[in-house]
């Protein structure tokens, strides 16, 4: 028996005591829960609860558990999405395959659960766009994932958009730089399968026939290509714009979520100049590493734009009141204290597995501006929390996250 344990899994010597010579079908440990919905798998995957912890272990030859663990190792080390990585378990014994074990993806979903909900009436935009990030992500990145599809892929809510995580890279490949011609195979092969998946939900009568499975899966190729422009292609002007152009791309890219590694001025022919750049890749997302910055949360980018914005809102009262301007400390820590802290600290524990709690936060915002509006004025936080898990919270589906745990209520 060989065990390979990433970082994060050091702390569990529970991980030692499963009965790894057998194979993972056999496994008849109190621990193993079940998925509230999984994707569909070529190969056995169970999930193993451990006090706080989850894990989820998957079954499958050597050789392809080996690359899977190298590609997650390399995905944590620059930052990109993907499933936490645990350990790796080979040699378990005569006929028994090498296992992975990644951490559960807490309060992810899959697509079939976002396209069977009700609640998000056009989950594909969002979902797809998702997808089209995290390919984009991955390609700057000089990974090749060779699988592309809705099913392995994993979804989290991200203010009421969608935020793509990888959940299966048995067949990635990692280069230096990929060329165009591989990251072109890599969208026709993302474009055939999510055709499939498609047709299927549209067979299966999770989707309605109103939805064109060949327009949507030419559509992610279109974004896909959009995307890759607006975050590599050059820009060419004439001399002496230079300044107004270079504070629009980076702005355009922090819009994006992206962050400039480096900008280079080229010759571009006689008055002309030539932009180009290199996208950081490490650390998703411009706002999520600036709210990290400033306030230790985590979250998703279009959540930490939210968080961001209402912090903003939060030290401009707090100016107003004091009559002089306010620190970035100062207004991260009172905002933390006084408006963030408390809706998270209010919610019902009966409903703490409904959805993140930073995504709870942001939903509780949309409350407010919705009442505030009926009202005609400002019904603040407190209240619109009060109302919120109240009224809408019980009644979000379970299908839309998976909770901190598999069983989770
Ligand atoms: N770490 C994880 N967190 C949450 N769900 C997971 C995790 N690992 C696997 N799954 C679920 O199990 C399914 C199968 O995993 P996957 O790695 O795609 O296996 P296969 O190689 O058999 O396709 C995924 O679609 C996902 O729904
Ligand atoms: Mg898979």
């Amino acid at each position: 028996m060989r065990f390979t344990f990433a970082p994060a899994a050091l702390s569990s010597g529970a991980l030692l005591d499963l009965p790894w010579s057998l194979p993972l079908a056999q496994w008849a440990d109190a621990r193993i829960v079940l998925p509230r919905h999984a994707g569909l798998h070529r190969h056995v995957v169970r999930f193993l609860e451990d006090g706080p912890r989850v894990w989820a272990v998957k079954e499958l030859p050597e050789e392809l558990a080996v690359r899977e663990y190298h590609v997650l190792q390399w995905l944590r080390e620059v930052g990109a999405p993907c499933v936490p990585l645990h350990g790796v378990v080979l040699d378990r014994g005569e006929g028994v395959e090498a296992a992975l074990i990644t951490g559960y993806l807490e309060f992810s979903t899959t697509y079939r659960a976002l396209f069977s909900e009700p609640r998000s009436i056009h989950p594909h935009e969002s979902l797809l766009d998702a997808l089209v990030q995290l390919l984009v992500r991955l390609h700057l990145v000089g990974v090749y994932w060779g699988d592309c599809s809705l099913s392995n892929t994993l979804f989290r809510l991200d203010a009421g958009n969608l935020a793509a995580y990888l959940v299966d890279a048995e067949t990635a490949e990692i280069h230096p730089q990929l060329t165009s011609g591989q990251r072109e195979a890599d969208v026709m092969q993302a474009r055939e399968s999510l055709f499939g998946e498609l047709l299927d939900l549209q067979a299966g009568g999770v989707v309605g026939e109103s939805l064109d499975p060949l327009v949507l899966a030419d559509h992610v190729v279109c974004r896909y290509h959009e995307l890759w422009e607006e975050l590599t292609g050059d820009w060419v002007f004439a001399i002496g714009e230079e300044r107004k152009r270079i504070a629009q791309r980076v702005r355009r890219l922090n819009d994006l979520g992206f962050d400039i590694e480096e900008l280079e001025l080229l010759d571009a022919g006689p008055g002309k100049l030539r932009l180009r750049v290199t996208t950081k890749v490490s650390e998703s997302g411009h706002h999520r590493g600036l709210l990290h910055r400033r306030t230790g949360l985590v979250a998703e980018e279009n959540q930490a734009r939210r968080l961001l914005n209402d912090l903003e809102s939060y030290r401009a009262h707090l100016e107003q009141r004091a009559g002089h301007p306010v620190s970035d400390v100062v207004a991260s820590s009172r905002w933390l204290e006084r408006v963030f802290d408390p809706v998270v600290a209010s919610i019902p524990p009966e409903l703490a597995d409904k959805l993140d709690p930073v995504e709870v936060f942001h939903e509780v915002l949309e409350h407010r501006w919705f009442l505030s509006e009926q009202a005609g004025a400002d019904v603040g936080t407190s209240a619109a929390s009060a109302s919120y898990f109240a009224t809408v919270l019980p009644h979000v589906s379970d299908l839309l996250t998976s909770g901190r745990s598999p069983t989770s209520a």
